[in-house]
């Protein structure tokens, strides 16, 4: 028998037509159900065994579904507590209404409205209203991004004491030497070394606004910068000032906007010019992934509009800059531009800032 007709090679399909066809179909799909804003008030909220009532804005268990992050919005009722878990993946909540606590691995943090708090991977975590209305808050996981990979794992224990329950998995120290084997020891132990010490809450009372030369105010919500030890998700406010804009700059990635306080309008164009604006007021996330260049505008002539910026950049974008060189992944028009976009943020009269309110 000639080689040529034995075993795979009477195969009609090719490996190269199989892969072919499921990415043309995988591209397909996502562009199918990628959105622009998904408004508030199209997110149901249904009750869960948790004790929560919970809604996606973007992600799998929703009609939205996503690749590196997942947004959902979850309410506490007074007097409950939820029930304990943890997962593979971690998450990063931002509260908008109401006064609580979230135990992390039973240090237990206190919350209320502007408060965004960290949730580490594999660390055993539960919340409870102790206020007399009902709380709400928003969470950004990286579940999706381990889902990819075949690594998303969740574990609920009801509401068996955390004591009894086995603690995050274990890790090896490091170990003298200077083999490849050694050193891969000291470097992962070091990484979660660190990453087990990483901060686990920002209050609202310790924000501190500044001026950035895109034309809004900012500040860091849950980042690196301020001691957060995360997956490369990141969070941070922008404040626009009444009647004024964000400069314009494009990226990939998955990028969300969750609108605190405020209500206008975000421009999204293949060019500079030419595209679509797409209204947006409070509750409402604005999604800006599609690689489009994007400007968001504050429309209320007297109030500052708040957005929580939230997106993936140490790990998953900071990869595809570098996987994608020489392609430029992050753009931003000249100097001269942006700044005329921006205006000066110096000018405007900031007011106090106030913790966001809901509904
Ligand atoms: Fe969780
Ligand atoms: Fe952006």
């Amino acid at each position: 028998m000639a080689p040529q007709t034995r075993g795979h090679t009477r195969t009609q399909t090719s490996h190269y037509h199989v892969q072919k066809r499921r990415r043309e179909r995988f591209l397909e799909d996502w562009r199918r159900t990628r959105q622009t804003v998904v408004h508030g008030s199209d997110v149901p909220l249904a009750p869960t065994a948790r004790g929560l009532r919970s809604g996606v804005f973007t992600g799998a268990d929703g009609d939205r579904p996503t690749r590196s992050m997942d947004a959902l919005v979850h309410e506490v009722d007074p007097g409950v507590t939820s029930t304990l878990h943890r997962h593979s993946w971690d998450a990063m909540l931002f509260v908008v209404a109401g006064h609580g606590w979230t135990e992390i691995d039973g240090e237990r943090i206190e919350w209320g409205p502007g408060d965004s708090l960290y949730l580490p991977a594999w660390a055993w975590h539960r919340c409870g209203n102790t206020g007399l209305a009902p709380a709400r808050y928003l969470s950004f996981s990286s579940e999706p991004m381990l889902a990819t990979m075949g690594m998303a794992v969740l574990e609920d224990a009801g509401h068996t004491p955390v004591a009894g329950l086995p603690g995050r998995p274990a890790y090896s120290p490091g170990i003298e030497g200077d083999d490849p084997y050694a050193r891969r020891l000291r470097r992962l132990a070091g990484d979660q070394d660190a990453r087990r010490s990483g901060r686990l809450h920002t209050s609202w009372d310790e924000l501190e606004l500044v001026n950035t030369p895109r034309g809004t105010r900012t500040t860091f919500l849950l980042d690196r910068a301020i001691g957060y030890q995360a997956s490369g998700i990141t969070m941070a406010m922008f404040e626009i000032a009444p009647g004024r804009g964000q400069s314009m700059h494009r990226h990939p990635g998955e990028a969300w906007l969750y609108v605190v306080e405020g209500r206008g309008h975000s421009y999204l164009g293949a060019e500079p010019e030419g595209g679509e604006l797409h209204p947006w007021g409070k509750g409402d996330i604005i999604v800006v992934d599609h690689y489009l260049w994007h400007q968001h505008i504050n429309d209320d002539p007297e109030r500052t509009a708040k957005v929580v910026r939230i997106h993936m950049f140490d790990s998953l974008l900071e990869t595809m800059r570098a996987l994608c060189d020489p392609l430029v992944l992050f753009e931003e028009p000249p100097d001269h531009i942006r700044d005329a976009q921006a205006g000066d943020p110096a000018t405007v009269d900031w007011p106090e800032p106030r913790r966001p309110t809901w509904p």
